[in-house]
C-alpha cells in the first residue's frame, strides 16, 4: 500500500539534495520535507537524519522510527530529549567495504613502511630496508567486532595477518582471537602490534584512546612500537595522548581519519607530525544510492508490521 505520510530529512554537513533526490527516485510515492509543517506535524512518519536540527524530532505525534545516515549514531543523542521510537543505523555492504579498504590501506602502509619509503623517495634514498616481517608476524587488533571490525578482521586475515578484535560481549570469529569487556581489554593490547579503532562513541567509549590504554600496549614488535589507526569517533581518543605517546616512543606511528574536533583545527600539532597519516574523516563514505533503498525497504516493510532491523540500543548508546 502506498504511503500517506512524510519523511523529514534533517541534514547537516552533508548536501541534503542529494539525499533528496535519491529518496525521491527510490519512494516517489512518499513525501519528502526538509522542516515539518509545524511543531507538532501530525504527518511525519520517519525521519533520516545526520546531526539533525535540534529540537526538529521533538513533538512529532505519529513518527515510528528515526534513520541515521551514519553508522555511527552519537550525532543522534546528542540532542538529549530524543522521541521514544525506534533507531535505526546505516549497514550497508557498501559502507563496510569502504571501511575495510581504508583499514587494509592503512594496516599495509604501516607494514611494509610506507612513511619510511615515502621520506625516502622525497630525499631520493635507495635504501632497502630488510626488516620486513611477514604479515603472519605481525597482530592487527581491533577494538570494535561490530559490523565493520569483522569485515575489517575477514580482510586482514585473507592477507596473513595474525587477527585479534575486543568487543563489550564475548564473541567468535573464525581465525580471530578475541577478547570482551574490561578485563580483555589488557591482554587484547599486550598482542597488538597494530590497534585499530573501530569502536561506536558512548559515555563508555569516550576517551578511551589515552595514556592509560597506549600504557597498556606492548611495547616493540616485529613493527616497533605500536601502531594506532583511528577511525571510530574523535571523541574516543584524547589528541594530548596521542601526541605524548608518538613523542615518548610508546606509539610508533598513527593514522588518524577522526578528530575531537572536526574539521581538524589549523593550529591542530597533528598535521605536521612526521608520524601522523591524517584523513579527513574519509574512512567510509555514507553513499546516498547505498543507503537510502535499505531505508526504504525498512520503511515499507515495517508499515505491513514486520520488525526493524539494525536497531540501535539505547542503553548501549549504539
Ligand atoms: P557495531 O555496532 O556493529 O559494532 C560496534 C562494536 O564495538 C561491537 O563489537 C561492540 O561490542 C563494540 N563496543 C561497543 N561498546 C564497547 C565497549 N564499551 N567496550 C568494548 N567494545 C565495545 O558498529 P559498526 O561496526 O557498524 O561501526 C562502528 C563505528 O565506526 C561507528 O559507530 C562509527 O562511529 C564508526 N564509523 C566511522 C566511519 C568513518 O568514516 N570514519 C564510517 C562508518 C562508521 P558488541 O559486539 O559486544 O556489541
Ligand atoms: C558513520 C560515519 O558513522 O560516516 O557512518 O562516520
Amino acid at each position: 500500500m502506498a504511503s500517506t505520510g512524510k519523511i523529514l530529512l534533517s541534514v547537516t554537513g552533508f548536501d541534503p539534495a542529494v539525499w533528496r533526490a535519491e529518496l525521491e527516485k527510490a519512494a516517489p510515492d512518499r513525501v519528502v520535507v526538509e522542516e515539518p509543517s509545524g511543531p507538532n506535524d501530525p504527518e511525519i512518519d520517519y525521519a533520516i537524519v545526520w546531526k539533525q536540527r535540534p529540537g526538529v524530532l521533538k513533538g512529532l505525534p505519529n513518527l515510528k522510527a528515526i534513520f541515521s545516515i551514519g553508522a555511527g549514531v552519537d550525532h543522534i543523542f546528542a540532542e538529549g530529549d530524543l522521541p521514544d521510537v525506534p533507531i535505526v543505523r546505516a549497514v550497508a555492504d557498501d559502507l563496510t567495504q569502504r571501511m575495510s579498504e581504508y583499514v587494509v590501506w592503512q594496516v599495509l602502509d604501516h607494514h611494509r613502511k610506507g612513511m619510511l619509503y615515502r621520506d625516502q623517495q622525497a630525499n631520493r634514498i635507495w635504501h632497502e630496508d630488510r626488516m620486513q616481517p611477514a604479515a603472519s608476524e605481525v597482530t592487527v587488533g581491533i577494538l570494535g567486532l561490530g559490523h565493520l571490525g569483522r569485515d575489517a578482521a575477514e580482510k586482514l586475515l585473507a592477507l596473513g595477518f595474525r587477527v585479534t578484535g575486543w568487543s563489550r560481549t564475548p564473541k567468535a570469529a573464525e581465525g580471530v582471537g578475541t577478547y570482551a569487556g574490561e578485563a580483555g581489554l589488557g591482554p587484547f593490547l599486550a598482542e597488538a602490534d597494530i590497534v585499530v579503532c573501530l569502536l561506536p562513541l558512548t559515555p563508555a567509549t569516550e576517551g578511551i584512546l589515552s595514556q592509560t590504554l597506549f600504557s597498556k600496549m606492548k611495547t616493540r614488535g616485529p613493527l616497533g612500537a605500536p601502531i594506532l589507526i583511528s577511525a571510530g569517533r574523535g571523541r574516543l581518543q584524547v589528541e594530548a595522548d596521542i601526541l605524548a605517546a608518538l613523542e615518548s616512543g610508546r606509539l610508533g606511528a598513527a593514522s588518524l581519519d577522526v578528530f575531537e574536533t572536526e574539521p581538524l583545527p589549523d593550529d591542530s600539532p597533528l598535521w605536521s607530525h612526521p608520524r601522523v597519516t591524517i584523513t579527513p574523516h574519509a574512512a567510509a563514505a555514507s553513499v546516498p544510492s547505498a543507503l537510502i533503498p535499505p531505508m526504504i525497504r525498512q520503511m515499507d516493510a515495517h508499515d505491513r508490521g514486520e520488525a526493524l532491523t539494525n536497531l540501535v540500543d539505547r542503553d548501549a548508546g549504539y
